[in-house]
């Protein structure tokens, strides 16, 4: 059997697929527009996987779509794929509204003419499971209650907006077509692999080579942050033993302010790669502008996936963190072709 996944070669994309092969026997057909946030890197240590297969290409782009469906045939499909910057989709709104939810449209009515096509057991089996965040919930007091299931959707970015479109428009295929669709909605990951515009690869790359870490605002914005593998179980979780029709929140019990999450970094890095100068990593740290429309607080109760489906995240913020530092200090030839953009020559070089 086979899953499609799409966004794969993405920051959390890439972490599911090394994990999925990693736990399951099971083939996997990768598919990725290679944005600037698509790096072929990510899917290196597969290269040799027969069980691995990866397509470069658009989900939007319906003929595509419908030949791989209709190739491979896969039981699920995982649809990672999207713009996912808050910050770019301030600058450069168009990207989101087309991938986000132009590309989940095409996606979901390709899915469908497939879905429909299929014997009673495959169609009974099959899931279309959409990857969203918990920015579409909008921004939360800091007196109130955690995000639950129920909460309404109040986005207020264009990168949040355009993912509560995709999300409605996956509960309308499900709702009008019977689609079996489940969607998760996640707080922010990091881990290995992320994409150094995000905030705590950023730190880390900044830190190290001695620039200064950027803390928009007063730094007192805050983020509930999940270990990229534990989202990653989360969503194998959902895929077997979820509800069709059902969403689920998924979160890491670590609401932290943003300097809170900073001044842990600095202080990592300090004991286990101290500055030559022996000064600590904090006086790095440099206040700057505020983002338009900043968020001051996400934080999830997943206390619904932890009981129905018995998953639970594994790493606290600091034992994650600290596989995250030494992921990155161990990869400094993946940070020197990311922020080089070597990785796009090569993708220039074997796919145009
Ligand atoms: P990412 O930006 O690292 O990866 C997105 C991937 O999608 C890239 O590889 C890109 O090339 C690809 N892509 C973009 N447009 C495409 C298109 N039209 N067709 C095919 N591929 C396309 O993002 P990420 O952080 O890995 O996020 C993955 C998903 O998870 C997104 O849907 C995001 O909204 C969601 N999510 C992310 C977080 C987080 O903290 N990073 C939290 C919750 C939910
Ligand atoms: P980010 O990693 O961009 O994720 P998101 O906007 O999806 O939550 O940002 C996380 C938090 O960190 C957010 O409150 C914005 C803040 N931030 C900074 O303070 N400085 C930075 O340089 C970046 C990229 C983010």
């Amino acid at each position: 059997m086979t899953i499609l996944v799409t966004g794969a070669a993405g920051f959390i994309g890439s972490n599911f697929v090394m994990n999925w092969l990693d736990k399951i026997d099971e083939n996997i057909v990768s598919l990725d527009m290679l944005t600037y946030a698509g790096n072929l890197e990510n899917l290196s240590s597969l290269s040799n996987d027969s069980r691995h297969f990866f397509i470069k290409g658009d989900i939007s782009d319906s003929e595509l779509i419908s030949s791989i469906l209709n190739k491979y045939k896969p039981r699920a499909i995982i649809n990672f794929a999207a713009e996912s910057h808050v910050d770019r989709s301030i600058s450069t709104p168009e990207n989101f509204i087309q991938t986000n939810i132009l590309g989940t449209f095409r996606i979901l009515q390709n899915t469908l003419i497939y879905w429909e096509s299929l014997g009673k057991i495959d169609k009974k089996n099959f899931r279309f499971v959409q990857i969203s965040t918990d920015e579409v919930y909008g921004d939360l007091e800091v007196e109130s209650e955690k995000f639950t299931e129920d909460n309404k959707y109040l986005p207020n970015s264009p990168y949040s907006a355009s993912k509560a479109a995709s999300d409605h428009l996956v509960r309308a295929w499900h709702h009008t077509y019977k689609l079996p669709v489940i969607t998760t909605n996640c707080s922010n990951n990091y881990g290995p692999f992320q994409f150094p515009e995000k905030l705590i690869p950023l730190c880390i790359i900044n830190a190290i080579s001695n620039k200064p870490i950027p803390i928009y605002g007063d730094g007192k914005q805050t983020r509930d942050w999940l270990y990229v593998k534990d989202h990653c179980e989360a969503i194998r979780a959902v895929l077997e033993n979820g509800l069709v029709g059902d969403t689920y929140n998924i979160g890491g019990d670590s609401e932290k302010t943003n300097i809170e999450v900073v001044e842990l970094i600095c202080k990592l890095l300090d004991s286990v790669q101290p500055r030559t100068d022996e000064v600590t990593y904090l006086k790095q740290i440099s206040f700057v502008k505020d983002r338009p429309g900043h968020d001051r607080r996400y934080a999830i109760d997943s206390s619904k996936i932890q009981k129905e489906l018995s998953w639970k995240p594994k790493e606290t913020l600091a034992s994650g963190m600290k596989k995250t530092i030494k992921w990155y200090l161990d990869n400094d030839e993946w940070i020197k072709n990311v922020v080089s953009g070597d990785y796009k020559k090569w993708i220039d070089k074997h796919y145009s």
